[in-house]
């Protein structure tokens, strides 16, 4: 288990509509009411030994995968039963079978409704978007894309489609398959590029983050008005910058309370841009 102390007593901060929960998110959620989270959108630690301030993230593949089940267990409680749960997570070159070994593991628990893939960067001919870290030896490709693995109770969860559609390339298809507005399904390929980061602090301080379009998407996409999200695995607040865009409610948790004090001034400075 974790070797942070803030895990033994969890304590809460507000951020306007939003609460912000320092603790570990397994204590936490059993404290939660069932069927009551509209939309989960969390990154948790990838057991790949990345540099947290507090969280070691390096632990037997067994136990983290006990772990992880444990927590979802816990996700599909409090989730409301037409709930989404959208889990991102990826491979490594050090353990490719983790994401997939785990979603086999939530398979008593959930329907795998969709499995979108974020892609991070990608290269279309001669031409290429998005970061390109160099790949060491002569093994691996570059990890361009990593998992959303979109779980709900039932397997029915109506979604919002064209809340992240795009619009026709050829518009006369609009006319032509009777089409309501100039927008059709994204599919489950979501490009998502990091935006450039010219500074450590520009990172705020933290190894993992994922860009704020990917739980926006998300939220959109589940589609309840002014929802509750909740991340268990909170970091830096990004999920709940999200639902915060979208007029929802977060609940956020992290074991660590450097990133839960970023979590709220990022949600402060973003409620009062000036
Ligand atoms: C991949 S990061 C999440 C980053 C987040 N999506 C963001 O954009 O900032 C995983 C987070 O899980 C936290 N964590 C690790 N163990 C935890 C636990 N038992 N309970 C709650 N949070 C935990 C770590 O401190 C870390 O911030």
């Amino acid at each position: 288990m974790s070797c942070c102390p803030a895990e033994a007593v969890p304590s809460q901060q507000g951020g306007g509509p939003h609460r912000l929960v320092t603790g570990d998110c397994l204590t936490v959620l059993s404290g939660l009411p069932a069927d009551s989270v509209d939309v989960v959108v969390t990154s948790p630690p990838y057991n790949i030994d990345l540099r947290y301030r507090a969280y070691r993230d390096q632990r037997e593949e067994a136990d983290y995968l006990d772990w992880m089940v444990a927590i979802c267990t816990e996700l599909r409680r409090v989730m409301k039963p037409d709930g989404s749960f959208f889990l991102n997570i990826s491979g490594s070159h050090s353990r490719p079978w983790l994401p997939f070994e785990l979603i086999v593991r939530l398979r008593p628990l959930f329907a795998l409704q969709n499995h979108i893939t974020w892609v991070k960067s990608i290269a279309i001919g001669a031409d290429s978007t998005g970061h390109y870290k160099p790949v060491q030896g002569q093994r691996f490709l570059h990890h361009a894309h990593e998992h959303i693995f979109h779980l709900t109770r039932s397997g029915h969860v109506k979604l919002d489609r064209l809340a992240i559609g795009v619009p026709f390339k050829d518009k006369s298809n609009i006319a032509r398959r009777g089409h309501a507005q100039d927008l059709h399904c994204r599919g489950n390929t979501w490009f998502i590029p990091y935006r450039t980061v010219n500074s450590r602090a520009q990172k705020f301080h933290h190894p993992g983050t994922f860009p704020v379009e990917l739980p926006l998407w998300c939220i959109r996409l589940h589609g309840t008005p002014a929802p509750l999200v909740l991340d268990p695995f909170m970091g830096t607040g990004t999920t709940l910058l999200a639902a915060q865009r979208e007029g929802g409610r977060g609940l956020g948790i992290d074991i660590d309370p450097s990133y839960v004090a970023i979590a709220a001034e990022r949600l402060a400075a973003d409620a009062s841009p000036c």
